[in-house]
């Protein structure tokens, strides 16, 4: 039986900085952010643009009526929570209507949370092969202001429904897993900003990559004439072309060849959302798929998933027939395309802004977001939507 990614799309907010303008306000050469961390532009949420609205918003956009009726299991993966308890899927399935009887949870892991939720949606559709899963990955990426992984954030949501006979991608049931717990980067409750160890973070990244890449070799999962691309985990696109350039010395060069010219097309949305932390993988998906005439059906795809604190998979999928009948590139062309660009100042404040802790009131006017759904107010410490 055939599990996996039937449908994806993605949303991010309409406005964004230009990394030139950040380097220039920072008295960083913008090459470093251009080449050296291999990023463009930084999507940025307005505060009704929280997790819960982007995934809705992501989400939208795939579901039938069909699908609604068929769905049995909601996950959102973040690591940008909205509350301690209440899953953010349970908000999602509100605003969205979908039906009750199904299973509404949140994962956490850092940026390796999508993936559980995906193997989870996997698992489940094998016991239950006439439902479907929504897994949904929302995040906003925050280091603050002035900090070194400041060029490092973004904004937004990669949504898939997990199906038997996937119309994209069929994954396979073998992958390579490895979890050890380490400092790398964290966020406390108490803060709004993450912390990161950087270097050290890229670094553990390698080497979890490394040692799966060698397991997942011995175990004759990395032929790499099968292997048509190869998707990495992108905080920022660099990242990716570290893990990447790792197997330049293992491979046939015109297989490493292959799977760079295709990394190039896994980062083109990407370098202009910025890091989604949990949807990072899987909008590099999108980008390839969109990206890349050259794919062809049957093609062997390997994703490696990494979340700091860690854990790390790399598994992989088939294309399937008429993949290409369930992408949108244009629209997605253009949701990028319209966005807004900010001015340094515009960001700043938009940065600074916060949502009310104390229990009071707070209402909140639709910004330019375009999008279907948002947050309306706070009220009694509780979260409202449209
Ligand atoms: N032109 C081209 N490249 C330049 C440059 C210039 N003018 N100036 C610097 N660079 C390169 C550096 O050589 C370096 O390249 P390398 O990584 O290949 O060695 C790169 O730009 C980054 O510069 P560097 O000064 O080494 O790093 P930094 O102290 O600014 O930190 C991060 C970069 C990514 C570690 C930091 O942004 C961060 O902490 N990010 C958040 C953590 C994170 O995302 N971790 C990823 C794991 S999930």
């Amino acid at each position: 039986m055939k599990i996996g990614i039937d449908k994806i799309d993605f949303y991010t907010p309409p406005q964004y900085l230009d990394l030139v303008d950040l380097a220039h306000a920072r008295q960083v050469d913008p090459n470093k952010y251009l080449i050296g961390i291999g990023q463009k532009k930084m999507a940025v949420a307005h505060l009704d643009q929280d997790i819960v609205a982007m995934a809705a918003n992501a989400a939208e956009k795939i579901l039938t009526p069909a699908d609604k009726q068929a769905l049995g299991l909601v996950i959102v993966a973040t690591e940008s929570g909205v509350d301690q308890s209440k899953a953010a899927a349970l908000f999602v399935q509100q605003v969205l209507q979908l039906t009750t009887n199904l299973r509404a949870i949140e994962i956490k892991e850092a940026c390796y949370g999508a993936t559980a939720g995906l193997q989870m949606a996997k698992d489940f559709v094998q016991c239950h092969p006439d439902k479907k899963a929504l897994v949904v990955a929302s995040d906003i990426a925050r280091y603050g202001l002035n900090s070194g992984g400041e060029v490092t954030q973004g904004a937004g949501a990669v949504a898939m429904i997990v199906s038997v006979d996937p119309h994209i991608l069929a994954l396979e049931d073998q992958s390579i897993y490895q979890s050890q717990s380490t400092g790398d980067f964290w966020r406390p409750n108490y803060s709004t900003e993450a912390f990161a160890r950087g270097k050290y973070s890229e670094e553990v990244y390698l080497q979890m990559f490394s040692d799966i890449w060698q397991q997942a070799s011995s175990q004759k999962m990395t032929q790499t004439e099968q292997l048509q691309a190869l998707l990495f985990h992108i905080p920022f696109s660099k990242m990716g072309r570290k893990g990447l350039k790792t197997l330049e010395d293992k491979l046939a060069t015109a297989d490493y060849q292959r799977l760079l010219q295709r990394f190039e097309q896994s980062i083109i949305y990407g370098q202009d959302v910025g890091n989604i932390y949990t949807g990072s993988l899987y909008l590099s998906l999108l980008s390839l798929l969109e990206n890349d005439s050259t794919l062809q059906v049957g093609d062997r795809i390997g994703l490696f998933s990494y979340g700091s604190g860690s854990v790390a998979e790399l598994f992989f999928g088939q294309l399937q027939p008429d993949f290409k009948k369930y992408l949108t590139p244009l629209v997605h062309q253009e949701l990028l395309k319209q966005r807004k660009q900010l001015t340094l100042v515009e960001y700043e404040n938009i940065f600074r802004q916060k949502l009310v802790t104390d229990g009071s009131t707070q209402k909140l006017s639709q910004s330019d977001c375009n999008a279907p759904h948002y947050l309306t107010k706070i009220q009694d410490h509780e979260r409202f939507y449209k």
